[in-house]
């Protein structure tokens, strides 16, 4: 199943006071061969302006290819339906999707409003240029009538403000030259010269080892303080949410399971798949002989599902007959927190 649309500007479209962004019901197939995989089924969440929403799931559940088609970056054998609403600095609303890819608009608004960055740094910068020259092209580029004196000293400014050290010397490096950790905060400040208000970070920390990981992590944050932009934090390790989120949603193959503030979903969770999560997260008391809690079984492949909930085959509390054989509509199960699962009630809280 393929999908096809037609790039309308015109087409009006309505997104609520505060908002910076709105999914609703996007869906993004992928074919491949044969096959059709339903890697995004009917998605839906909102960004606030200056907000953190913590974007998790196990690796295979469809995050990358939602951040992504956010973007317009999707390859082209992936196809969309449904509505990814944007609003701009000007306040004009558009709905992603149907802009042109590589149309004016949408690279204009890459450019200057919405910036990702992804695991791996090093794929985002040409080894044939200085980073201080990469930088500066942005800069010169979005600033028409700079001076390359003054993008150079902007430059400067930036590679200071992540925290790398010796700016002066290492304008004139290449990538190759920078460790991950660096290249990533060199990435960072690359972002920061668009001045966006989005900020879609895919697994910034995962190539990175723990202390750096918890120094970007924190970079992140003052700098959000700063610019007031949304980020969409991606992360498959629930454990670095806590610190960086106002919210979250855990999606589960292609679907958002649970929703809410960080504080309902870390004292509150209701989903199994979340309490599992959770449940594998290691403790600051854990014994070091002790073995980690895992989810059995793995995220399975989204080809030729049958209506049914997504995790029924490897849920502790499936219910034969049901949980196996029906979908599963999302509850709220108090205010801002919403479920997919058949244990919840509307308006019930599980111990
Ligand atoms: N380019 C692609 N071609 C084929 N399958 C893909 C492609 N990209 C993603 N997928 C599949 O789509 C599903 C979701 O992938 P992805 O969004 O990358 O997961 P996550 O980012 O949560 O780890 C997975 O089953 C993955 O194998
Ligand atoms: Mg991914």
């Amino acid at each position: 199943m393929f999908w096809n649309k037609k790039e309308n500007l015109d087409h009006q479209v309505e997104l609520s006071g505060d908002y910076l962004l709105e999914v609703r019901d996007l869906n993004v197939n992928i074919q491949v061969e044969e096959d059709t995989l339903h890697a995004v089924r009917g998605v839906n969440f909102v960004l606030r302006r200056g907000e953190t929403l913590g974007l998790v799931g196990e690796s295979g559940c469809g995050k990358s290819v939602t951040s992504k088609e956010i973007v317009g970056i999707n390859p082209g054998n992936c196809s969309s339906k449904g509505e990814v609403l944007f609003r701009t600095k000007t306040g004009k609303v558009f709905n992603l999707l149907e802009l042109e890819k590589d149309g004016v608009t949408y690279r204009a608004l890459r450019g200057t409003e919405i910036a990702m960055i992804f695991q791996e740094p090093m794929t985002a910068f040409s080894p044939l240029y200085t980073v201080g020259n990469q930088l500066s092209e942005i800069i010169l580029i979005h600033e028409p009538g700079t001076t390359k004196q003054q993008a150079r000293e902007r430059v400067l400014e930036m590679l200071k403000k992540v925290g790398i050290a010796n700016p002066e010397k290492r304008i004139d490096q290449y990538p190759h030259e920078f460790s991950g950790g660096m290249l990533q905060r060199a990435l960072i400040a690359m972002m920061l010269c668009c001045d966006p208000t989005l900020l879609i970070a895919d697994e910034p920390t995962t190539a990175l080892d723990v202390t750096i990981q918890a120094q970007i992590l924190e970079l992140m944050k003052s700098l959000q303080k700063e610019f007031g932009m949304s980020i969409l934090f991606i992360t498959h390790d629930l454990g670095t949410v806590a610190s960086m989120c106002d919210r979250v949603a855990v999606m589960y193959l292609g679907q958002i399971v649970e929703t809410g503030s960080v504080r309902q979903i870390f004292h509150n969770a209701q989903h199994p798949y979340t309490r599992g999560l959770l449940k594998s997260l290691p403790k600051m008391n854990q014994n070091r002989d002790e073995r980690l809690y895992a989810i059995r079984g793995v995220v399975p492949v989204p080809v030729g599902l049958k209506p049914s909930c997504g995790f029924h085959e490897r849920c502790e509390e499936c219910m034969a007959g049901k949980c196996d054989s029906m979908n599963v509509e999302p509850v709220e199960v108090e205010p801002g927190h919403f479920v997919r699962c058949l244990l919840s009630e509307e308006g019930k809280v599980r111990a």
